[in-house]
């Protein structure tokens, strides 16, 4: 049976109607919000790259976890930098670093689930996200360093750990890492599809972790691979990773799709910070509308079959009533 029988306009007539029937919603629990701590700073500084995100020093992000509290967010995505980069990452796993410090500081006593980035291009002189020499990234030496700051990172409170270095048995690394030392409840979220973009720069910016030379194509995927990124997350569930990610979103929702009808696991998607960069540039210019395109684009999404989204529009939206 078609028209003129069926008329789904009927469904639609009213707000009320088109809100009952509403099939995809946003809870803002499924929201997290990436944060950037920067020990150097005495006061919050902004990222110009992300209009409304700032780098804080550690008292100052006090201020963040209340809001994200009292707006029932999911919890908190934590980047951190060092006080000096090195050669060999150090100060990713240095107790002493400002990661650590606000994991003790909050774990325990906030409601929100801390997760904690685990990456050492903030970390390195060369800004690749592993060791190595000369733009190029040892992945065995690698594995040792990123399962060493889990660890810290556990130990100081992190409910998660989530590796983004895209090196090859990190999650291996890591589980192995955090059950020899006792850590067995830590979860590891793997940002298991995890692809080379452009959509990352202001987020370089921010963290001032930009590769020296080179690029990161010898260790995050090409986007233009589909199957590629299937692999990468069926060997991150054989690794034991707890929850998968797909990163970026928009230009991969097709890939977000594929891996909810593959993996029974909870599954992230990032909203990084080009796409966070671009609707704020367009927003000032006035030719979007803002508190309607975050919405839209946050449903996108859910609908594709996102279970959590990692998204600096987390705050703003939720705070200001948009979903
Ligand atoms: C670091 C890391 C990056 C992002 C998350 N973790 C940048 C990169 O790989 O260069 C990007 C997040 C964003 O753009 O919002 N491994
Ligand atoms: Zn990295």
């Amino acid at each position: 049976m078609g028209y003129p029988a069926v008329r789904l306009r009927r469904l639609r007539r009213t707000p009320w109607l088109r809100e009952t029937l509403r099939e995809t919603r946003i809870v803002p629990q499924r929201l997290f919000l990436p944060i950037f701590l920067d020990p150097a700073l005495s006061r919050e500084e902004p990222i110009a790259a992300m209009p409304g995100q700032f780098r804080y020093p550690l008292e100052q992000a006090d201020a963040i976890v209340r809001r994200a509290e009292k707006a029932r967010l999911g919890g908190l995505l934590l980047f951190g930098r060092p006080e000096r980069k090195r050669e060999d990452g150090a100060g990713a796993w240095d107790p002493r670093g400002v990661i650590p410090r606000f994991l003790r500081r909050h774990s325990g006593t906030t409601s929100l689930t801390l997760i904690a980035d685990v990456c050492l291009c903030a970390y390195t002189r060369s800004g690749q996200c592993g060791l190595g020499k000369g733009g190029r990234v040892d992945n065995d030496t690698t594995l040792s360093a990123l399962s060493r700051t889990a660890v810290a990172y556990a130990s100081a409170g992190a409910d998660w750990v989530a590796p983004s270095a895209m090196a090859d048995g990190q999650v291996s690394a890591l589980r192995a890492g955090l059950d020899g030392a006792g850590f067995k409840d830590t979860a590891i979220l793997s940002y298991g599809l995890k692809s080379a973009s452009a959509l990352y720069e202001p987020f370089r910016e921010a963290e001032d972790s930009a590769p020296e030379v080179g690029d990161r194509k010898g260790y995050q995927m090409d986007y233009a691979n589909a199957r590629e990124g299937l692999r990468e997350l069926a060997l991150d569930v054989e690794e034991g990773a707890d929850a998968l990610m797909v990163k970026p979103g928009l230009t991969q929702l097709d890939l977000l799709w594929r891996a909810r009808e593959r993996f029974s696991h909870p599954l992230a998607a990032y909203h990084v910070s080009g796409e966070y960069a671009q609707v704020k540039a367009a927003a000032e210019k006035g030719w979007v509308t803002e508190e309607r395109l975050v919405p839209e684009i946050l449903t996108a999404f859910f609908r594709a079959g996102a279970d959590i989204v990692f998204t600096y529009h987390a705050l703003e939206a939720v705070e200001k009533g948009w979903l």
